[in-house]
């Protein structure tokens, strides 16, 4: 059940109720939260089964002295362990081409068919075809609900022109250049 704190005034100014988030019902919070438009990063780590890969919109750039970015593994997933104790990734920004490799590490995180990998000095996976890439040393963890925040301290990057993937609402959008 959410609180509508300014039920009254919703409909008459047409603004939207202003809820509290409900532990037992993360919808509008998720539904909220993905009102933030973000791009979409593949990030990858060397397991002992191998090159691991997650979808995650968590991504955000930190500082630029000294070079950061920090993202977010959820404790839920599968993947978590990995993540949240590798001492080396890679955060790959996907162009609008890339979309499938954004449902295919979504799903699962081995399955690297086709993909022609490369691996940096510290055996992180390095995608091709990226806008931009992040090889990074967990710099910093720390638990943030029902995430591990993984602090990165970017130790070398590539970037290129290109088209972004964007994810907004929960879905794939077109990026709009210019508009
Ligand atoms: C666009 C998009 C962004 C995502 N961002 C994150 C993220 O930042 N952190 C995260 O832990 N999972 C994120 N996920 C979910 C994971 O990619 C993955 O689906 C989830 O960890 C479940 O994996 P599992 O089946 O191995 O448990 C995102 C998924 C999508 C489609």
């Amino acid at each position: 059940m959410h609180t509508e704190l300014t039920g009254t005034t919703a409909g008459t100014c047409h603004m939207p109720p202003v809820l509290v988030p409900q532990p037992d019902d993360p919808r509008p919070l998720r539904s909220a939260f993905g009102r933030f438009t973000t791009g979409v990063t593949i990030v990858t780590t060397q397991t002992p089964k191998g090159p691991l890969g997650i979808t995650a919109n968590s991504f955000s750039s930190v500082s630029l002295d000294p070079p950061l970015v920090i993202w977010g593994i959820g404790r839920h997933s599968s993947r978590f362990a990995a993540f949240a104790e590798c001492e080396h990734f890679a955060i790959h920004v996907l162009a609008v081409e890339q979309h499938d490799l954004c449902w295919r590490f979504a799903r699962s995180g081995h399955d690297f068919t086709g993909v022609d990998l490369a691996y940096s000095n510290e055996g992180a996976p390095l995608l091709p075809g990226a806008l931009a890439r992040f090889e990074c040393r967990t710099a910093n963890r720390f638990t943030g609900g029902d995430h591990e925040m993984l602090l990165g301290q970017v130790l070398r990057m590539t970037s290129r022109e290109g088209e972004p993937m964007v994810f907004s609402a929960g879905r794939y959008r077109l990026f709009a250049p210019d508009a």
